[in-house]
């Protein structure tokens, strides 16, 4: 069966906020340190203790925003121990990710300087959990005040005169568990205090974010918008992507066409819980100032075998490339709302787009899809009629094809993703509103030699993109394109 689309190039409704390509860094298992943070003595080269491969890497993403400490670190991590010389800051246990020591070389300014070298705006997760409205509000102070203030003399002691300018800081994290374990009503109050203090000092202008849901707890939507809407600027929603149960995750590479199914599947479900969560907030802000920031989203498998469980080190495959690729358009669809989300984890950590062994790295097939979608950045999103022929397995329907096209100085980009393991798609595009048909096709393409295709230190290139060949204008102006099973690609027109 065809899949078909319409393309309503005279119809934009909406701009794809490029913070939707947002990215999170957590102090867990080798994200931070060895994947991010190697100091500025290692062997390993970088600057200022920044490892250089993983920054040319990230910096090649265009990141937007970067979401740091945590995570339920977040709710633990104590700001004032992670500044001042390095060999005296204080040293604590990871208690939430393996029990590690934290000795706290990465801080506020060796963040800031990373989101410096990335251009990425930085997104700070402030500790409502074990931490206090003073030390919280402090914080705030000290990265952004620019007058005389105890905190900004103590910012310019530990060697920055200038403030740094902080557009996004979240009040907690799942403070509905690691966060606190608190009730929605209880933490509707929290939060209504703690925002108090997050202060615009000068011409800083900070949006506060307060802690959403996970997965279908509607009822914490529901609360935190009628308890506290007009104090935050924006409210999360965490959802991954786990093949069957947590109890049993199953394996990132070692997986069956059945799995890959289930993958998928479970991965879709991000449509209906935004559109759910985006139900709640129209009743309490109909005009829609308040964002939806899906802060943490991606798959999450077991562990690889002989890794320490508390690391959550997984390896990431062409199934992660699908999830990432049609996730990223369920994104697009609900702009109007979702103006941020953040991929877990950055590097070494869940749906990493970049792993590390020792001083090597390779990207993931995450990564091409980050990369492959850039041309989406702030463009406009272009209204769409899709109809996907359906993909079965053992009695459950999904569709086969997921695709989203934007436009951008003039060129549209239509990505599409086919998502079956086995049967090619045929597409089938006709392009509305155009003055003329017949600007010139080209395109990308990834696509792995197997369902679990991925890329190791020792063979980063098995999966990467290729020109994409499989796309042709018909006479009558549409276009057709035939993608493998399993794959992804880019078109651009014009
Ligand atoms: O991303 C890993 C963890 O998942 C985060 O620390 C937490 O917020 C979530 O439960």
């Amino acid at each position: 069966m065809t899949n078909r689309a319409i393309i309503n190039a005279d119809r934009p409704i909406g701009t794809i906020d490029r913070n939707i390509y947002g990215h999170f860094a957590e102090h867990l298992g080798r994200c931070i340190y060895e994947g991010i943070w190697v100091g500025e003595d290692s062997e390993i080269p970088n600057t200022k203790g920044i490892r250089n491969d993983v920054l040319q890497a990230l910096q090649g993403l265009n990141i937007p925003v970067l979401r740091w400490p945590g995570g339920c670190f977040a709710d633990e991590y104590h700001w004032k121990d992670g500044i001042g010389p390095r060999e005296s800051r204080k040293r604590m246990v990871n208690t939430n990710w393996g029990g590690v020591v934290e000795n706290n070389h990465f801080g506020t300014h060796e963040f800031l300087l990373l989101c410096e070298l990335l251009g990425c705006e930085p997104y700070i997760n402030g500790n409502v959990g074990s931490g206090t409205v003073q030390e919280m509000q402090e914080w705030v102070e000290y990265m952004t005040s620019d007058g005389e203030s105890p905190m900004a003399a103590l910012r310019a002691e530990s060697g920055r005169e200038k403030p740094w300018a902080i557009k996004y800081f979240g009040v907690g994290n799942e403070n509905w568990g690691c966060g606190g374990n608190m009730r929605p009503e209880y933490y509707a109050d929290e939060y209504r205090r703690y925002q108090t203090y997050v202060r615009n000092y000068g011409a800083n202008k900070i949006t506060r974010i307060a802690c959403g849901a996970s997965d279908f707890n509607f009822n914490w939507t529901e609360v935190l918008m009628r308890e506290a809407a007009p104090y935050m600027d924006a409210l999360t929603l965490h959802y991954y992507t786990v093949p069957f149960e947590w109890a049993a995750k199953g394996s990132a590479t070692d997986f069956d066409a059945k799995t890959w199914f289930q993958t998928l599947r479970k991965a879709l479900v991000m449509d209906e819980l935004v559109a759910k969560h985006k139900t709640i907030m129209d009743k309490y802000d109909p005009g829609k100032r308040i964002s939806l920031i899906v802060d943490e989203w991606g798959t999450w498998y077991d562990v690889e075998p002989g890794t320490n469980p508390g690391f959550l080190y997984q390896q990431n495959s062409m199934r992660d490339a699908l999830v990432a690729a049609a996730t990223l358009h369920i994104f697009h669809k609900h702009s109007d709302r979702v103006r941020m989300a953040n991929i877990a984890q950055t590097v070494n950590v869940l749906q990493a787009v970049v792993l590390t062994e020792g001083g090597k790295m390779t990207v993931t097939p995450t990564y091409h899809v980050f990369d492959m979608f850039n041309v989406h950045h702030d463009a406009e999103l272009l209204d769409v009629v899709h109809e996907s022929a359906p993909y079965a397995l053992d009695g459950e329907t999904i569709p086969q094809t997921s695709i989203s096209v934007s436009r951008k100085d003039g060129v549209i980009h239509i990505s599409m993703c086919n998502l079956s393991h086995d049967e090619a798609a045929t597409l089938s595009f006709e392009l509305r509103g155009l003055t003329a048909n017949d600007a010139p096709i080209a395109g990308t393409l990834l696509q792995g030699d197997a369902l679990n295709a991925h890329n190791t230190v020792e063979q980063p290139d098995r999966v990467r993109p290729v020109p994409f060949a499989g796309a042709e204008r018909q006479a009558d102006g549409s276009i057709r394109a035939v993608l493998p099973p399993a794959s992804v690609a880019v078109l651009r027109i014009g």
